[in-house]
């Protein structure tokens, strides 16, 4: 069998402009616990936590208004501003969190608008570069959520859309309308429910940005990859790293329009998550990996 090294390229342009590393930072946790609800009890280790991420290359952090809610975007903004030129921060709206375990979609017009300018503020932007919608909202029509975004847009208090958590009838329906520059959706080693939407993204040349890369779940800490029997163990230990860096270096192999958020609260996970975008996996390993 051909056993050759199979070179993955370390960067995609979002929207077509936006050139990032593919291995970002999801910021999700560093909030109040539990639920993500509050401000994180460690704010200045959270800020380190965001200088190390830049240090280490990424450049790309993705957030969400609903991270906190808002006090996610505010350790950003409190550790990072004023941002280096290449950071692309990529936050989300479309969802009420009043207490930590309600959750609501809001979709309306009106309440993007808020939540753009509420995030913009927050994250002292003048623009936000990548404004994803959280969750449809099964109460107002897709078509009413996507427009508002698209007037934000031309607005230009948005430079990019994206989508998450949509079906690939939502993604045909919003691009009908605006162009899309980002899907959200879960996808990991062992979680391949969005498979279509990744292949249609990929297609498409719209950036797929998975959560729960390393098989979290949202509101539980752990990673259940990083400490996984089976196969990503087995390469793990032949090439001498973890595998969780397997999981996350295949996810890189895998399509070249992936960017990966894994999230963490740790310096030393986020340097172990960081390396991951090294390692290079042969032909073989990739199979006995795609027949997972
Ligand atoms: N669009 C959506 O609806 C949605 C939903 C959920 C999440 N997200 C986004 O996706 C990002 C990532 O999601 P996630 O944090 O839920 O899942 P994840 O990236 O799969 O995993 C994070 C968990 O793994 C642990 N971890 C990270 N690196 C590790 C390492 N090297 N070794 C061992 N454990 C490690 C973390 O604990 P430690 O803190 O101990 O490292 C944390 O509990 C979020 O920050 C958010 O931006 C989006």
């Amino acid at each position: 069998m051909n056993n050759s090294s199979i070179s993955v390229t370390t960067k995609f342009a979002i929207g077509d402009d936006l050139l990032v590393n593919r291995i970002g930072y999801g910021a999700m946790r560093l909030t109040g616990q539990p639920g993500n609800f509050g401000p994180y009890a460690n704010w200045e280790e959270g800020e380190q936590l965001l200088r190390r991420a830049v240090e280490l290359g990424v450049n790309f952090i993705d957030t969400a208004e609903a991270y906190g809610p808002g006090f996610n975007e505010e350790i950003i903004a409190s550790a990072l501003h004023p941002y280096p030129e290449d950071l692309v921060i990529a936050t989300k709206g479309g969802i009420n969190k009043p207490t930590p375990d309600n959750i609501q979609a809001d979709g309306r017009p009106e309440s993007l608008r808020r939540s753009v300018e509420a995030s913009l503020k927050r994250l002292k932007l003048e623009q936000i570069d990548l404004y994803q919608l959280h969750r449809p909202d099964r109460k107002v029509p897709f078509a009413e959520s996507i427009g508002a975004l698209a007037k934000l847009k031309q607005e230009g208090k948005i430079r990019h859309i994206g989508i998450s958590n949509v079906t690939l009838e939502q993604i045909e329906e919003a691009i009908s309308i605006v162009e899309i520059a980002s899907v959200q959706n879960r996808f990991s080693f062992s979680e391949h429910t969005n498979q279509d939407i990744l292949d249609y993204c990929t297609q498409n040349k719209i950036a797929f940005i998975p959560y729960g890369s390393l098989g979290a779940h949202p509101l539980k800490r752990g990673a259940p990859l990083a400490t996984s029997e089976g196969i990503l163990a087995d390469i793990a230990v032949q090439k001498g790293v973890k595998p969780n860096q397997i999981a996350l270096a295949w996810l890189l192999h895998y399509a070249p329009n992936i960017i990966l958020i894994p999230g963490t609260t740790t310096i030393s996970h986020l340097e172990e998550n960081m390396a991951a975008a090294s390692i290079v996996l042969t032909s073989e390993e990739l199979t006995a990996l795609n027949q997972f």
